[in-house]
């Protein structure tokens, strides 16, 4: 899977002590209280994973799966629930877990649905962000972020290029002559 790498962005060392920072910044800010994780499928599995075990407080967790991208690298802009929650979320202090905020499309999307689900509180947590690709007309604001990363497309870590390199331990450009844009 390397060769199909232009280079590694983040090695496992450094999303290591990332995600513990993350979760240690999470654990103080909500100071004892019960979490609600909503883990978004399939990118964010190897960063919940992590994530979850870096805060101390009481925490559930549920998933949902939406679908942004198809099989390409770029942006369709139309977001469809592929997985619902699989409990109520009313009341709940939630925390949306998401790989990358790239266009922001799908995360103001599922951000606005669970808090019209009557949630005590949304925040969201994305281990990249790439601000330079926002959508105009998204306002999404990022309560937690692991990285802010250049205008690349990354794969490693549970993001994917076509459902593969998922299981890369560490984030890495794709080369772009893997996408036919090389
Ligand atoms: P957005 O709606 O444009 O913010 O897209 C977010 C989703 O697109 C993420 O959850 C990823 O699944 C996918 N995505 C965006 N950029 C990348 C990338 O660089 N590598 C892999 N997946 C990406
Ligand atoms: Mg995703």
């Amino acid at each position: 899977m390397e060769k199909d790498l232009s280079r590694v962005l983040l090695t496992e060392r450094e999303l290591r002590e990332r995600v513990t920072e993350l979760g240690r910044q999470i654990t103080r800010d909500y100071n004892g209280r019960p979490l609600h994780l909503v883990g978004i499928l399939k990118g964010s599995v190897v960063f919940m994973s992590d994530l979850m075990r870096a805060i101390d407080l009481p925490l559930t967790m549920d998933f949902m799966a939406v679908s942004s991208y198809g099989s390409g690298a770029k942006t369709s802009g139309v977001v469809q629930v592929i997985k619902d929650l699989s409990s109520p979320i009313a009341g709940k202090e939630v925390l949306i877990v998401e790989d990358i905020l790239d266009s922001g499309l799908t995360l103001s999307y599922i951000t606005e649905l669970l808090k019209s689900k009557d949630a005590a509180d949304v925040k969201v947590c994305t281990l990249l962000n790439k601000p330079g690709r926002r959508h105009p007309e998204v306002t999404l604001e990022v309560d937690y972020e692991g990285f802010i990363i250049p205008d690349e497309f990354v794969v490693g870590y549970g993001l994917d290029y076509d459902e593969k390199y998922r299981n890369l331990p560490y984030v890495g450009i794709l080369d772009p002559r893997v996408y036919g844009e090389g």
